[in-house]
């Protein structure tokens, strides 16, 4: 988020605009806390994890209420343009803005990449090369005590992150909210590695699955599913977030906020930046927030078809 951040800051600044930074997110927009921010301010952090701006849930902004107040508090700075970088739930809250007439530019940041309006969103990439890391780690582990690990990724009710994870990981199974998984099936697949002189197996798991890893490890054990393999469970957790950012993270925050500054400054607001086929988009901010964004079924069938 550094990199579109800065980019944000320095594309203003380059075309004459003053730039203001919101932190804490829409809690920070409700209470005032902004500060001028120039290019200078924006040194050294395009190599940092998170966001400098910081970041909070806040549900207050979820009322008609805070809506205007945070819009007050905007024209009472002088403020008449705002970039959102976020997901599903800052570019919710974006649209409420424009609904109230308020200039709003989103641009599309979450791991998860469940954003629709997006190919890809800023921190996926190094959310992955993360779990890949870890992935990695874990098959030395499980190949020397001869284990079953199961794996536990985030990304909410989509199963993107863990179904790139595991198919870059060389998983044997990856579990998904997008097909209920049956844990004998699992089960199977885990026996079928052991019973062919595999040395281990990992399963993916995506946390919105209807059984997490920990759910399919007791699962596994209530019913007596697995022999051969033990089984244990990691969950990843929030060590997929905050990490140095990735090359390809990093030029899309540059792209993305870039676009994103210089479409509030031509007035072409209520609209989410993207990358779609890889070419910059804009999306209705109305269309983002119902639009559904599905599981590459290419991918889909290659993760099956290939973990053997
Ligand atoms: O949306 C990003 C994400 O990291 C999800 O993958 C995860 O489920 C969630 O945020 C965690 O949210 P919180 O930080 O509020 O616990």
């Amino acid at each position: 988020m550094n990199a579109a951040i800065r980019a944000v800051i320095r594309t203003g600044q380059a075309r004459g605009v003053n730039t203001w930074g919101v932190y804490q997110g829409y809690s920070g927009l409700i209470e005032g806390n902004f500060k001028r921010l120039g290019t200078r301010d924006m040194g050294s952090i395009i190599q940092r994890g998170g966001t400098v701006l910081g970041s909070a849930r806040c549900p207050e902004f979820q009322t008609e209420e805070g809506v205007e107040l945070a819009i007050r508090r905007l024209h009472g700075s002088g403020i008449d343009g705002l970039v959102v970088i976020g997901g599903n739930g800052s570019q919710t809250g974006a649209n409420e803005l424009r609904k109230m007439g308020f200039p709003v530019v989103g641009v599309a940041s979450t791991i998860d990449n469940d954003l629709y309006g997006s190919d890809v969103t800023i921190g996926v990439d190094t959310a992955l090369n993360v779990a890949l890391n870890a992935i990695d780690n874990l098959k030395v582990t499980a190949s020397s005590h001869r284990r079953a690990l199961l794996v536990e990724v985030m990304g909410r009710k989509c199963g993107y992150l863990a179904l790139m994870a595991g198919i870059a990981g060389g998983a044997e199974a990856i579990v998904l909210p997008e097909i209920e998984a049956v844990p004998e099936q699992v089960a199977e697949r885990i026996q079928d590695s052991y019973d062919r002189g595999k040395p281990h197996a990992i399963v993916v798991v995506a946390e919105g699955a209807k059984y997490n890893a920990e759910g399919l490890c007791r699962y596994f054990r209530e019913h007596g599913l697995l022999h051969g393999f033990e089984f244990r469970s990691t969950v990843l957790g929030y060590v997929q977030r905050g990490a140095v950012p990735t090359c390809a993270d990093r030029l899309l925050g540059t792209r993305l906020g870039s676009e994103a500054a210089e479409q509030i400054i031509a007035g072409n607001a209520g609209v989410l930046v993207g990358v779609c086929k890889g070419e910059l988009t804009t999306t209705p901010l109305e269309e983002v927030v119902v639009g559904k964004k599905p599981l590459d079924p290419w991918f889909l069938k290659a993760a099956d078809m290939l973990a053997r």
